[in-house]
């Protein structure tokens, strides 16, 4: 009893103390407030890209925070000016895109999101920013929670991929990694682009946005609500103009969603001049204009549009916008320098900054992490490779330092990646041909070098895809096929006949089929940051075996984008009567070819679907079944199915639970991934798998605009990806 009393004494203590924290903070704002001139107010809100040039400004406290400067004594020197010369001396926000690592790259996002690792993926979040920090970032633009379906888009690249479910929980390990609990290594996460940014039509970067508010709500908001909930400490608005509104003039998002509805109170930036890019868009006749609709969306800080510090003063002058709206938004600026201890250590210390980079438990993190994300999408027998001593490695992505560590990864050092030529080299007695001078080169010399080059191997492996900075922001494409002489080099080893495996490594799921054919096995990489070199050795020789899964749809070809496996079912879904183009004679008077939702040339389906990924191993799933067979609101389902490792290795199967509401009252996916588990499985061993997911989980956003799980059947399956397996079926009554 004693115990119970003392231990309730400390929780209360730490609970005022904890408070007491708080009202002291708050007190500090109170009285910084009191004494800034609306002119340093608005410079608190001003954010700009840059360091030492900017110090007259920061001198005068024009600037809150500056991002994209990064060297410690330059950081420290106009952190200087910002504490011990401007007349408040209120410290700058230090931010930067660390978006995958920041010395130690990690695989993409896309790739992280592969894992289907959480664990993982917050540890590689924590690392990077406890680089970060030692260097003096103290903010993050990450992490990217777009939902992207359209593989044309190359910022797909950033995020976690086509599942609300995936994203929500990726999301929200990164914002735990990179916050931590809140010492002189947190930094602050940033969620971002919020929201909807990934549906832009046709794939093309900053184009426009037509999504539901319905949609919005089921597909879009749920890894942003998650974020919030995990207590991201800002947002970051998006470039695009959804329904006719750009999101950084929005007020129903940021102000009634954002603040009102989900309670956030953090702190929300606009992208990079996306408040000036309102005139482009034809929603603001001058940057005054738009001045105005960002502050009264809600906006608390305006990066590089320079229309904060502009023209704030000037719409307070004539009462446009109040004073109040402007101490609300310094107020959560200050409160996030408080919280990152800002005012009380505002310098980096400089001889240390250094210390942890690169240090081996991050490299053997970021390794891992390679690993976990490389996806087998086919494989004869050929991998792991036995009896292979004489190694052929071609192709313009076996020794590119840079270009595969992805996009997104400015602080990043191809002096210490690993490449595959460098780590297959400890393996194997390597002979190495580039094959092509890069991914887009169409000369074929060099293809010829390699194909004969072959002869004189036990095997091949084939490094194609797309460079990083083919990747990434504004880099949409139209053909997602390899490109050059890529296909080419692969099919001119494969003439050599010898055993050929295709190593892709991309920031996108390319449209492969054609080469899938050329090969006996292929890994999919995406790009795999600093160690992917090793990542993929390990995995070629057997010391790793493949258990990443698609996190998006990988298409036949770019024309079915978007596509995606939580689709609608339509009035007319895919039946397998079509009719293929290859099948038909084409007689005159031939009437339909097929009347359900297809293409002639490409069929219904995609390449390979949403949650797929081979190992060296199989995997058998049987006797899923449930505890109940109908459940009431408040209910749990109990979910367990019997899974067996029927090969030869040791490996790990990410098993899935999915879920389909058959009938609501609108339209329903056929499939929505509820959960998922990644189980370490000996080779012949069978283990119980068990789920237990909440009736709560399956709420959406009905006809009636109201969050609610519906009566009525439903299936359940657990399964190795988003087209496997047999479903059970139960009721919500
Ligand atoms: C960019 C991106 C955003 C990034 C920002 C700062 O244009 O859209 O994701 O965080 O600028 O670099």
């Amino acid at each position: 009893m004693k115990k119970t009393i003392y231990f309730l004494a400390a929780a209360v203590l730490a609970l005022l103390s904890g408070c007491a924290a708080k009202d002291d903070t708050e007190k500090k704002i109170d009285s910084l407030v009191s004494k800034m001139t609306l002119h340093e107010k608005v410079g608190q809100m001003n954010q700009l890209s840059g360091g030492e040039w900017l110090a007259e400004a920061v001198e005068k406290g024009e600037v809150g925070s500056i991002l994209n400067c990064t060297d410690p004594a330059e950081l420290n020197r106009i952190q200087r000016i910002a504490v011990e010369k401007s007349r408040l001396g209120i410290p700058l926000l230090i931010a930067r895109d660390v978006i995958h690592g920041f010395k130690t790259i990690f695989p993409i996002p896309l790739g992280l999101a592969a894992t289907f690792d959480p664990e993982l993926v917050e540890k590689g979040a924590r690392i990077s920013a406890i680089e970060a920090s030692a260097s003096g970032i103290r903010w993050t633009f990450s992490p990217m929670l777009d939902i992207a379906r359209d593989p044309r888009w190359g910022r797909i690249a950033e995020g976690s991929g086509e599942d609300p479910f995936l994203d929500a929980i990726m999301g929200a390990a990164m914002v735990r990694g990179y916050q931590g609990d809140g010492d002189s290594t947190s930094i602050a996460a940033c969620i971002k682009h919020f929201v909807g940014y990934g549906a832009a039509e046709g794939g093309r970067d900053y184009n426009t946005t037509e999504i539901t508010e319905r949609s919005l709500r089921n597909v879009y908001f749920p890894a942003f609500k998650a974020g919030v909930d995990e207590g991201a400490m800002t947002l970051m608005t998006s470039f695009n103009a959804n329904d006719g509104i750009p999101s950084t003039g929005n007020k129903w998002l940021i102000k009634d969603i954002l603040r009102d509805e989900w309670g956030f109170d953090g702190l929300v930036v606009t992208d990079w001049n996306s408040a000036g890019e309102m005139i482009a868009h034809g929603f603001a006749k001058d940057l005054k204009e738009a001045t105005g609709k960002a502050l009264d969306a809600g906006v608390d800080m305006d990066m590089m549009s320079y229309g904060y510090i502009s023209f704030i003063e000037e719409l307070v002058k004539e009462k446009k916008i109040s004073e109040k709206q402007i101490d609300d938004a310094v107020r959560r600026i200050l409160r996030l320098k408080f919280k990152l201890g800002l005012f009380d250590n505002p310098y980096i210390d400089e001889q240390r900054a250094g210390e942890k980079l690169y240090a081996p438990e991050h490299l053997e993190a970021a390794k891992q992490s390679a690993v976990e994300s490389a996806i087998l999408l086919k494989n004869d027998g050929v991998l792991p490779f036995k009896g292979v001593n004489t190694l052929l490695v071609t192709g313009p992505l076996a020794d590119a330092p840079y270009e595969q560590l992805g996009t997104w990864a400015f602080d990043g050092e191809e002096s210490h990646t690993v490449t595959p030529l460098e780590a297959l080299k400890k393996e194997f007695n390597v002979i190495y041909e580039p094959g092509t001078e890069y991914s887009r080169d169409k000369g074929t010399a060099l293809v010829a070098r390699a194909r004969s080059a072959a002869a004189r191997a036990d095997a091949a492996v084939v490094f194609v895809g797309e460079e990083a900075i083919l990747s990434g922001e504004a880099h949409s494409l139209s053909d997602l096929n390899l490109q050059g002489a890529q296909s080419e080099l692969i099919a001119a080893v494969k003439q050599s006949g010898k055993k050929v495996v295709v190593v892709v490594i991309a920031g996108r799921p390319l449209t492969i089929g054609r080469d899938l054919e050329n090969c006996n096995a292929m890994l999919y990489s995406f790009h795999p940051g600093t160690m992917g070199g090793e990542a993929v050795a390990d995995l070629l020789t057997g010391k790793a075996v493949p258990s990443g899964k698609t996190p998006v749809t990988f298409l036949k070809d770019a024309g079915q984008a978007p596509f995606y496996y939580n689709h609608f079912n339509t009035g007319r879904p895919n039946n397998g009567t079509e009719t293929l183009l290859d099948d038909i004679s084409l007689k005159a008077g031939q009437t339909s070819l097929g009347c359900t939702s297809y293409y002639l040339d490409s069929g219904y389906g995609p390449l390979f679907p949403f949650g797929y990924g081979l190992s060296y191993t199989t995997f058998e799933y049987s006797g899923l079944t449930l505890d109940k067979m109908s459940y009431s609101n408040g209910d749990t389902i109990e979910a367990r199915v019997n899974l067996s490792n029927t090969g030869e290795y040791d490996a790990v199967e990410v098993a899935q639970l999915y879920v389909r509401d058959l009938v609501g009252s609108v339209v329903r996916p056929v499939k929505e991934l509820k959960g998922f588990q990644r189980v370490e499985m000996k080779a012949g061993e069978t283990k119980e798998v068990t789920f237990s997911l909440p009736v709560a989980d399956l709420a959406f956003w009905t006809l009636n605009d109201g969050y609610a799980v519906e009566k009525g059947d439903f299936q359940l399956w657990i399964a190795g990806d988003s087209a496997s397996g047999e479903p059970v079926s139960f009721s919500i009554d």
